[in-house]
């Protein structure tokens, strides 16, 4: 697998909250090769603070040289990020790690919770251009509150699946946590769920598929430095007992293969 390092113009900013933040990065080698689940290592700043890059899902590529990041804005990194503007330039490293493994000949589940929305819309455009037809498959978005989740339902619909969304708050959808709707939904017959999102969400997940036998696939999140392979500091446990490291054997897993230790 190919990965590239550019330095991608921004051509797009958009602000869906206070917190919450699209931008949209011309980067053709990386936008032409990668795949659904995996991420990218961005460089929010040319000055040294913070020095290491920060890793985030591929929202979409966009089929012109570009792609685009969903984030939230928590510490140094993503604030910088949240303040760049089109035209600039920053330094993009990937595609990397292992994305999800679609099956598209059997119907799918999707399930994000809060930035775990991000990684979804390109594995769900790229699942729904192979299948062709998306009406038996289900997006279930959930999020904190209505601007974590209504700006991007839209996005999702077009492809076909219906969309079903849940806030904390009851602002948007219904209220209560996205593992919630999932407890309320028909399940097609051997179904495939795929998830992203917080520890505890992604570990309900994987306790509701094993029960009922379902293939789950999660991505998940560590704290990242080199994103390669190189530092181990991405390392988690697995259930067998050995260790993984996310940013080259994930962040994408069989739910099953890992140890749920919260
Ligand atoms: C593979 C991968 C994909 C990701 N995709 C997205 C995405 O699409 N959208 C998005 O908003 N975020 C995503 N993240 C999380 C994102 O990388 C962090 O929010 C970001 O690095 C924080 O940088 P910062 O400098 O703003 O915050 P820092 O100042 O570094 O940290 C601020 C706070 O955030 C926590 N934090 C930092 N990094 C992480 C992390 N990797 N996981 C959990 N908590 C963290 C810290 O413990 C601290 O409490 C992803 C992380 C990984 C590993
Ligand atoms: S982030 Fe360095 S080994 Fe995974």
């Amino acid at each position: 697998m190919s990965q590239y390092q550019e330095n991608a113009t921004v051509t797009r900013v958009e602000q869906f909250s206070a917190t919450n933040y699209r931008i949209t990065l011309n980067c053709p080698e990386i936008a032409g090769c990668a795949e659904p689940g995996q991420f990218v290592m961005v460089r929010t700043t040319t000055s040294k603070d913070p020095l290491l890059r920060r890793p985030f899902s591929i929202h979409q590529c966009l089929g012109d040289g570009s792609l685009q990041l969903y984030f939230k804005v928590v510490g140094r990194g993503t604030d910088l990020l949240s303040k760049v503007s089109p035209g600039e330039k920053i330094s993009v490293f990937g595609p990397l790690g292992r994305g999800y493994r679609l099956n598209s000949t059997k119907p799918a589940i999707f399930v994000g919770g809060g930035m775990g929305i991000a990684p979804l819309l390109f594995l769900v455009k790229e699942y729904c251009r192979l299948k062709k037809e998306c009406g038996e498959d289900i997006v279930l978005l959930g999020g904190r509150d209505k601007s974590e989740v209504a700006p991007l339902v839209d996005d999702f619909e077009v492809y076909g699946p219906s969309v079903v969304a849940s806030t904390d708050d009851g602002s948007f959808g219904q209220q209560g946590f996205v593992t919630e709707l999932l407890q309320n939904i028909a399940l097609p017959p051997s179904c495939v769920l795929y998830g992203c999102g917080p520890e505890p969400m992604l570990k309900a997940l994987g306790a509701f598929c094993r029960d009922r036998n379902i293939e789950c696939q999660v991505s998940v999140e560590s704290v990242m430095a080199c994103g390669m392979g190189a530092c181990l500091g991405c390392s988690r446990p697995a259930k067998d007992g050995t260790y993984t490291h996310v940013c080259v054997h994930g962040p994408v897993f069989d739910a099953e293969k890992l140890a749920w230790n919260i």
